[in-house]
């Protein structure tokens, strides 16, 4: 970051003397003011819940510009990112800073495939699960169990660690969200097979049994591998902070992934996916497209406490560029398996015109995000709705994990810890039991 030529006075109306403020300019986007000295200063913090106007880091990772809907991944636009890259690449632009040439991705793939197995012991332990458990409960679970299960990567303050655990971490995500499913379903786990791609081997692992051959379908491969770009990271997002948050504390990457998991799996975040299709699913049985109009009746009155989920976004005031992509997807896949009159896509066409076309909508900017359409494509490939948000974390793993990267190697870094506007009882003292 650089220091900017002006800088920020801040005054107060009861003569306190002004203080003055350092701004520092990024690469493109809002410039920041320095706080950082404001308590030491003034003997006074900012307020600012839910991090509206707060940035807690510098990062050269991600970049989104919320007006205009543009999302780049190291400078890279998503839309070419998602049409002449695969996932591969994705992963080595994000952890590594550039995308790779061809001996480069040649290299990284085979890293990660050859990670994609897990301990055997992973299958006993997932086994102490109710085989109903939510998969995002098991995914908790077993990614946080990952630090019990490989010593020799847990030191975040050592890079060949960092390393290493973060291609574990790529490549055995796939590999637990399709044994959470196989347990769940009841059927035998399938290990990974190194001759298919990344997105080719999850869709193995999740829909081949022992009793016959299972043969890849290239248009889900690329729609899934898409899926995966599409999600692959989002700057500071709920789910990436935590892991931030809780990396900042030196403890290790699984743990931290682990808590960054459990943070997606909300349905204002990760969990939106499947709170879009089950939405869909209501309306769908309610009456379907007839019932759209009450629908959006009750989603505007603010005692229903009812939203319409898969639309709205704390960033993105315009169209969010992986719906967009996510459509297109949707349309590929659904004509593949001939699924084109889908009720649940039409319902879903239809909702999205008339909300965009409603003042609610529209005057608050609320258009459809990526969770709108990627729950369509998931179920239209097979995938259970209780997954949906497990793959979306398989996804994120990517991002969060080159985010925690980029915080330890950050000479700024600190422990983070947010401060408070405190509200409660002042001081008193405590009446023995028998006089309360
Ligand atoms: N349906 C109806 N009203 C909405 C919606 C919605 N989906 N989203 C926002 N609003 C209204 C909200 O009630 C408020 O109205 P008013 O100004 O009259 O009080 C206004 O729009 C501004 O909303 P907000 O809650 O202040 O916005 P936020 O930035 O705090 O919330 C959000 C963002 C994503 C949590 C919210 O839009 C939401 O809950 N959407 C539905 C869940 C969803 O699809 N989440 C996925 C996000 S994308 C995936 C990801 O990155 O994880």
């Amino acid at each position: 970051m650089k220091l900017a030529d002006n800088k920020a006075t801040l005054s107060f109306s009861n003569g306190s003397p002004n203080v003055e403020l350092p701004v520092y300019h990024g690469s493109v986007g809002p410039d920041v003011i320095d706080i950082r000295k404001l308590y030491a200063q003034t003997g006074m913090f900012t307020y600012d819940p839910g991090f509206m106007s707060t940035a807690a880091c510098q990062s050269a990772i991600t970049y989104i510009d919320g007006d205009k809907g543009e999302l780049l991944y190291r400078g890279y636009p998503i839309e070419q990112l998602a049409t002449q890259c695969d996932f591969m690449e994705t992963c080595h632009l994000l952890l590594y800073g550039e995308l790779p040439d061809a001996a480069g991705k040649q290299k990284f793939t085979r890293t990660v495939t050859m990670h994609t197995m897990v301990n055997e012991q992973m299958q006993f332990f997932l086994r102490g699960f109710r085989r109903d458990a939510h998969p995002m409960a098991i995914m908790t679970g077993l990614v946080g169990a990952l630090s019990a299960f490989y010593h020799d990567s847990t030191d975040i303050n050592n890079p060949e660690h960092r390393e290493i655990s973060a291609i574990r971490l790529i490549a055995k995500m796939p590999t637990l969200v399709a044994m959470a499913y196989k347990y769940n379903a009841g059927q035998p786990y399938i290990y990974p097979k190194n001759d298919l791609s990344y997105a080719g081997n999850f869709l193995h692992m999740m829909f081949a049994t022992p009793c016959e051959e299972y043969v890849v379908n290239p248009v889900l491969e690329r729609a899934l591998d898409r899926i995966f770009i599409l999600h692959a990271d989002h700057e500071q997002n709920a789910s990436t902070s935590t892991v931030r948050l809780c990396g900042s504390s030196g403890t290790n990457p699984f743990a931290a992934i682990a808590a960054g998991v459990a943070c997606l799996w909300g349905p204002a975040h990760g969990g939106a996916n499947e709170a879009a299709l089950n939405m869909l699913h209501d309306i769908q049985r309610q009456g379907g497209v007839d019932k759209i109009g009450e629908f959006i009746k009750q989603v505007k009155d603010k005692n229903s406490g009812i939203k319409l989920m898969g639309f709205g976004h704390r960033v993105y005031k315009n169209y969010d560029p992986r719906a967009k992509l996510m459509q297109e997807t949707c349309k590929e896949v659904l004509a593949e398996l001939g699924l084109g009159s889908d009720p649940l896509f039409k319902l879903a066409m239809a909702l999205e015109k008339i909300a965009l076309e409603d003042e609610y909508f529209v005057s608050r900017k609320l258009y459809p995000n990526v969770d709108f359409y990627s729950g369509i494509v998931q179920r239209a490939i097979g995938i259970p709705v209780g997954l949906f948000t497990a793959v979306f974390a398989a996804a994120r793993t990517v991002g969060w994990i080159a985010q925690l990267n980029e915080m330890i190697g950050d000479p700024e870094y600190k422990i983070g810890r947010p401060r408070q506007l405190y509200t409660g009882a002042t001081r008193r003292d405590v009446t023995a039991l028998a006089q309360r």
